[in-house]
Order: C-alpha cells, then sequence, then structure tokens
C-alpha cells in the first residue's frame, strides 16, 4: 500500500523538536501547497492523567510502570485511531515524540528496555517511515532547559536529564543493530546534532526527508 508518509522527532527535552517541526511543515508547503499534513504529538491531549502526573509530581523515579501503562495506551489509540487513517488518506503525519521517549524515559525510570520493547510489540503498534533522533550534548540540554525559565517538571531535573541524554545514545546505538527487537520496532532511525542553530538543524533533516517526500509523492500517482 502505497500511501502518506509518517515522521516522528525525537530527542530531549530542550532539543527544539517544536522549532524544527514548524521548519518542516512548511518545506513540504513548499514543496507541495496542496500536500494535507498532521501535527500531533505525545502523550496526546487525551491523556489527562500523564499531564497531570507530568506537572505535579516532583520525583522522576516514581509511577514507572503506571506511566509506562498510560503512555503505551496513549500511543495504541493515537497509531490506530488518528495515525495510521491520516496515513491511509496520504496525509504527512508529523509526530512530536513517539515510541523512543517510552523506551528512553522509562527505562531511566528503571524498567528493563526489552520490557517496552515487548509492551509495544503487544499494543501492535505501528512504525514510522522515518525517525529524526535530535541529539543534544547535556551541558546544552541543562543550558535551554535553564534558560527557559518555567517550572521544572517531573523529568526535568538535572540528573535525570543527564541520564535520558546518555539512555538516547544507548537506544540509538541499538536501533542501528540490524535485525534486533529495538530495530524492528523502530524502523529507520537518522540521528541529527542538535547542538547548531534551528536552520542548521531543520537544513539537516530536510536534506533527508526531501528525497524521501518526493519518491513517496512519485509512486503515488
Ligand atoms: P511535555 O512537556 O508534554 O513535552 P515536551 O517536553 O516533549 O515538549 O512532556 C512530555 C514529557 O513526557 C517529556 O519529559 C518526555 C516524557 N515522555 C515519557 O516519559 N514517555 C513517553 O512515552 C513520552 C511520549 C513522553
Amino acid at each position: 500500500m502505497v500511501a502518506g508518509l509518517f515522521v516522528v522527532f525525537e530527542g530531549p527535552d530542550g532539543s527544539g523538536k517544536g522549532t524544527v517541526i514548524a521548519a518542516v511543515e512548511k518545506a513540504i508547503r513548499d514543496w507541495n501547497k496542496h500536500q494535507n499534513i498532521t501535527l500531533t504529538r505525545e502523550p496526546t491531549h487525551k491523556s489527562k492523567e500523564l499531564a497531570k502526573m507530568l506537572k505535579s509530581e516532583s520525583d522522576p523515579m516514581a509511577s514507572a510502570r503506571k506511566m509506562t501503562q498510560l503512555f503505551v495506551e496513549d500511543r495504541k489509540q493515537h497509531y490506530h485511531e488518528e495515525i495510521k487513517p491520516d496515513l491511509v488518506k496520504k496525509r504527512v503525519v508529523l509526530c512530536d515524540r513517539y515510541s523512543i521517549s517510552t523506551l528512553v524515559y522509562q527505562s531511566v525510570q528503571g524498567l528493563p528496555i526489552n520490557e517496552l520493547v515487548a509492551a509495544h510489540v503487544d499494543a501492535n503498534i505501528g512504525a514510522p517511515d522515518i525517525i529524526f533522533y535530535l541529539a543534544l550534548e547535556p551541558e546544552e540540554a541543562l543550558r535551554r532547559i535553564a534558560k527557559r525559565g518555567q517550572q521544572i517538571e517531573k523529568f526535568e531535573q538535572p540528573e535525570f536529564i543527564k541520564k535520558v541524554v546518555q539512555q538516547h545514545e544507548l537506544v540509538y546505538a541499538q536501533a542501528l543493530e540490524e535485525g534486533s527487537p529495538i530495530s524492528k520496532l523502530l524502523g529507520r532511525v537518522v540521528k541529527i546534532n542538535a547542538n547548531l542553530s534551528p536552520d542548521e538543524v531543520a537544513k539537516a533533516i530536510l536534506d533527508v526527508l526531501e528525497p524521501i517526500y518526493r519518491q513517496r509523492a512519485e509512486n503515488r500517482v
């Protein structure tokens, strides 16, 4: 089935996913002004319980199992009820966070990665066409969060952030191992240096995405 294009953006808090997604949306509209695009994110707006836990809990290590269950359930609904139908309609879906976020954050919370992968397989969660992993140095992640000056959320405490940055690297390395359960779950993951300026980060992504988009659009007609 030739359908839409499912693109995911992952990375630690402060990696600039929001800015990059806006630039990618604009570029796709320049490539084809008729292209329908869905902008979406996880956790979705449906998961009020997760939003509350992220805002109100102060211990980043608390509630690992409960959160895993909620994140995977949210993703299952999101994929089957929104993303997949949009792809069938040939839309481009740009999603801020997806499976890598659970593999990273909930394993830093203490759960084994293979258990987290299995939860996704059981929920029959579909792989994106491509995942852009926005990689940051730990010092840069901390600097950007401090600069925002907002209240520090559950997962934004310095020690936890450092582990999140390291764990992204570990999950990425496993995603590159052909045939591994993680690589089967995630599909193609491209690492982008997010320490650079927003324009440079967007350019690095668009250089990879444009040929994929054009080929998909050609095969569709
Ligand atoms: P939020 O403030 O909604 O978004 P963001 O930081 O992406 O702008 O916070 C989402 C937080 O939830 C973020 O710290 C990552 C975390 N998270 C998980 O722990 N597991 C998951 O599966 C997802 C999707 C997010």
